[in-house]
């Protein structure tokens, strides 16, 4: 079969088609069976990520870092710009070109939304968005999506309530969006104060996809109903005004007590990190977190799993 990822930049959820999701979790599977087997193999040797964030990252950067050398390929690590040349006032699209001559792929972060767009109109090899502003961030709604269908064998009927800030949550966008493209029976809860909503073009796309969507303020309303409570961090970095970011960060707070009557087979995920005690320490050890174990090994195994078909042509 043709591999149609290849040589593909990831910008966000309408880059991957929904043929291409169901490929991108058979191989990340294999990818988790791999690195229990062995760590990894030497597949992409001889090729080279550039990663480039403009932004801070602990999970994403390690992750994609990992990710490619458990596959026997090469780095160029730049988790923070400010020992680049960029400090000097070179170009945002210099950088790129430049990355694009030493390397076979850009994994890039930045804090403007739009820009992965820029990077790969300016490079001639594949670009893979790390997160944009408060837009997207499409590899992590790939393994969150991931993360949920293994669980639970499917989406048809399923109740996911996103909650928190789901105005500048880049997360929650990418994750709605490609839950909606594998299955359209999913049912989204979109959780939040009034200031933080769900943008009304992600909504409008939802609801044109034939997904149901309920939106409230009260998490006490969904807690009972859900399959999956998927926490967010309140996005201090988008907030001009530092008030209204105190006000509201920690407008939820999830703790076991609050799940006392939940679905006994529900998940609680978080892109982490939790910042302003959305969801309590007392619920890490909790079996229906997986914030803090199997949302972080898919993740690995999904950038494995995508690198290696964005920079493999042939796969059997
Ligand atoms: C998220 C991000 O950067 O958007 N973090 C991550 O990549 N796991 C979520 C966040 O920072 O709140």
């Amino acid at each position: 079969m043709e591999n149609t990822l290849f040589g593909k930049d990831i910008i966000g959820a309408d880059s991957i088609s929904k043929e291409e999701v169901k490929i991108i979790f058979d191989t990340t599977r294999e990818m988790g069976k791999i690195v229990k087997s062995k760590g990894g193999d030497d597949r992409l040797k001889g090729k080279v990520m550039a990663a480039l964030f403009f932004e801070p990252s602990t999970r994403t950067f390690s992750s994609f870092i990992t990710a490619m050398q458990r596959l026997g390929g090469g780095i160029i690590p730049l988790n923070g710009m400010q020992n680049t040349s960029i400090a000097k006032g070179e170009s945002f699209e210099h950088t790129i070109k430049v990355f694009s001559r030493y390397a076979d792929c850009i994994v890039i972060r930045h804090n403007s939304a739009g820009k992965p767009q820029t990077a790969a109109d300016c490079a001639d090899i594949p670009v893979i968005n790390a997160g944009d502003g408060g837009n997207e961030h499409p590899t992590q709604g790939l393994f969150d999506s991931y993360t949920i269908l293994d669980h639970f064998g499917s989406l048809d009927g399923l109740i996911v309530s996103l909650v928190g800030d789901l105005t500048y949550g880049r997360t929650v966008h990418s994750l709605s969006q490609i839950l909606a493209k594998i299955d359209s029976g999913i049912r989204f809860n979109f959780v939040s104060p009034p200031q933080l909503k769900m943008p009304d073009m992600i909504k409008s796309k939802l609801k044109n996809a034939g997904v149901k969507i309920m939106e409230t303020e009260r998490l006490a309303e969904v807690i009972n109903v859900s399959d999956v409570i998927y926490m967010t961090r309140v996005q201090k970095e988008r907030f001009t005004d530092v008030s209204e970011y105190e006000k509201l960060k920690s407008f939820y707070e999830l703790d076991r007590n609050s799940l006392m009557h939940a679905k006994r087979d529900m998940i609680v995920m978080h892109p982490l990190p939790i910042a302003a005690g959305e969801i309590n320490k007392d619920l890490d050890a909790d079996k229906r977190a997986v914030y803090l174990n199997t949302e972080l090994t898919n993740g690995l195994h999904l950038r494995m799993a995508l690198l290696d078909l964005i920079l493999r042509k042939i796969h059997e």
